[in-house]
């Protein structure tokens, strides 16, 4: 993992559509304060573990910002990014037409089958859906996985209940997710995003 002395991390960049401004030497600096990849990558140490080899699954990709550096650092990986909202995926199609590896599906996450028969079996899935069923959309997914993959879960707690701390939530969600799927981390994401924590799992 690469940082700039100034808490971003740092990816080589050859093109940075729609996010201009940013690229800097051939890199692109990537903030922890608006990634949650970036986050958990900068509270665990480094991406060890963290990162897809093949095929990805992205869930709720926004407009691509994270799915950008995602690509860049691993050019051999496909990565499927899935996005509901129309005006966000403006942004992500055009991040999309930019790099061959990112192949975004604009549909909802909450239906699994309608889009995931159209996806090569992912060895690795990334959740970044704040909604108040964000478990569930997460297992309805794992069944989809090759065996062994990683599976991260991030979790907004304020979407789950209102007055929980991010440790309370965390165990919860580690509960819940425990009958299906080895969790083997739960790290929260404070100070880059308040009241947000991940889960890192193996199917
Ligand atoms: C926190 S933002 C994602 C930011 C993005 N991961 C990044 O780091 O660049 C959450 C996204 O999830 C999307 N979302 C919410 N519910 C969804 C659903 N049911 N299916 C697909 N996307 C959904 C929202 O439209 C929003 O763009």
């Amino acid at each position: 993992m690469k940082e700039d002395g100034e808490n971003f991390l740092v990816v080589p960049s050859t093109d940075v559509e729609p996010f201009k401004g940013v690229l800097k030497n051939g890199v692109r600096r990537w903030s922890p304060y608006r990634s949650k990849l970036a986050a958990l990558a900068k509270k665990t140490g480094g991406f060890d573990g963290l990162l897809p080899t093949n095929r990805a699954l992205y869930l709720g990709a926004g407009n691509g910002y994270t799915v950008s550096f995602l690509a860049d650092l691993c050019k051999e990986c496909h990565i499927y990014a899935v996005e509901c909202s129309h005006t966000s995926s403006r942004d992500l199609l055009k991040v999309a037409r930019h790099r061959k590896n990112i192949h975004p599906l604009i549909a909802n996450a909450r239906m699994a089958s309608s889009y995931m028969t159209t996806v090569p079996t992912p060895d690795w899935l990334f959740q970044d859906i704040s909604q108040r069923d964000q478990v569930e959309i997460f297992l309805s997914h794992l069944p989809f996985l090759q065996s062994r993959s990683v599976a991260i879960l991030i979790l907004k707690v304020e979407s789950l209940s209102k007055g929980h701390s991010i440790n309370r939530a965390l165990d919860a969600a580690a509960d819940a997710l425990s009958l299906h799927c080895v969790v083997k981390e739960t790290v929260s994401l404070e100070p880059y995003e308040k009241m947000h924590g991940a889960l890192i799992c193996t199917r």
